[in-house]
């Protein structure tokens, strides 16, 4: 039984002041949740201040972004040490605005993986087509790419600490997201990948997350398929009401 994960991603939201407050408010109302790993990525100007709020509770930490090198001149970027410097457990890596505003390549996406997990954080890689990619039937071929180059040189064994995020591009923040059968095909498209490339057995344990527009209206439907583990949640995880309701409608008895 694969554990679900419910992460929220912050994205550019949120001032120390504003995060501490949505993390108070969801820790009070879900401390007593056990059976989902609860996520917040907050942005880096709030990482610490959130994870010193958290400590002790089952929230965990994550970041939305890092570089592959320790230290160094790359202005304006940080590195996986200072990550977990702060207390963070997760980190985000490939989502689709950093491939499409920030232009980042599968190269990027696969040196910031193995970096993480070199520094013991807990990679959440996105993958996911374009509107213009599923309208010409290429979803599988984006879907195989992301995943290929992403996952290139990695063992096995490294496979074990990550979690894959499945976000259509156009349900990313439009109100319009897959529907749980979309969803699911490409789930199991990938778990399939993971078999014919890593074992069954790695293929069975790893999590893969839908994220595209997830909200308390549609997140049951969406994680009652058997390929989905969990959700990237976006829009609907910047306001504690919404967060909350979303995590308690996944629990096992609620879903
Ligand atoms: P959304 O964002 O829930 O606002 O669509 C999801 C994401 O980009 O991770």
């Amino acid at each position: 039984m694969r554990r679900l994960v419910i992460a929220g991603n912050w994205k550019m939201n949120k001032t120390i002041s504003e995060g501490l407050e949505l993390v108070r408010q969801m820790s009070m109302e879900l401390k007593d949740v056990k059976d989902i790993d609860i996520i917040v990525c907050p942005v880096f100007t709030a990482l610490y201040s959130v994870s010193l709020e958290i400590e002790g509770s089952n929230i965990e930490l994550g970041a939305q972004n890092l570089f592959w090198k320790e230290t160094g001149a790359f202005t304006g970027e940080i590195s996986p040490v200072m990550l977990k410097d702060v207390n963070c457990k997760y980190v985000i890596i490939g989502h689709s605005e950093r491939r499409s505003i920030f232009k980042e390549t599968n190269e990027f996406v696969n040196k910031k993986l193995k970096a993480a997990l070199k520094t013991g954080l807990i990679p959440i890689v996105c993958v996911g087509e374009r509107l213009e990619d599923r309208q010409m039937n290429k979803t599988f071929d984006v879907i195989s790419d992301h995943i290929n180059g992403a996952l290139q040189g990695l063992s096995a064994d490294e496979l074990k600490d990550i979690i894959i995020a499945y976000e259509p591009v156009w349900a990313i923040g439009t109100g319009r997201n897959a529907s749980p059968e979309q969803a699911q095909e490409v789930h199991a498209f990938i778990r399939k990948m993971i078999t014919d490339n890593f074992g069954a057995s790695v293929a069975e344990h790893l999590r893969i997350l839908y994220g595209g527009s997830v909200k308390p209206e549609n997140v049951e439907a969406i994680m009652a398929q058997p390929d989905i583990d969990g959700a990237l949640v976006g829009g609907a995880s910047l306001k504690a009401d919404s967060f909350v309701q979303l995590v308690r409608l996944c629990l096992p008895q609620g879903c």
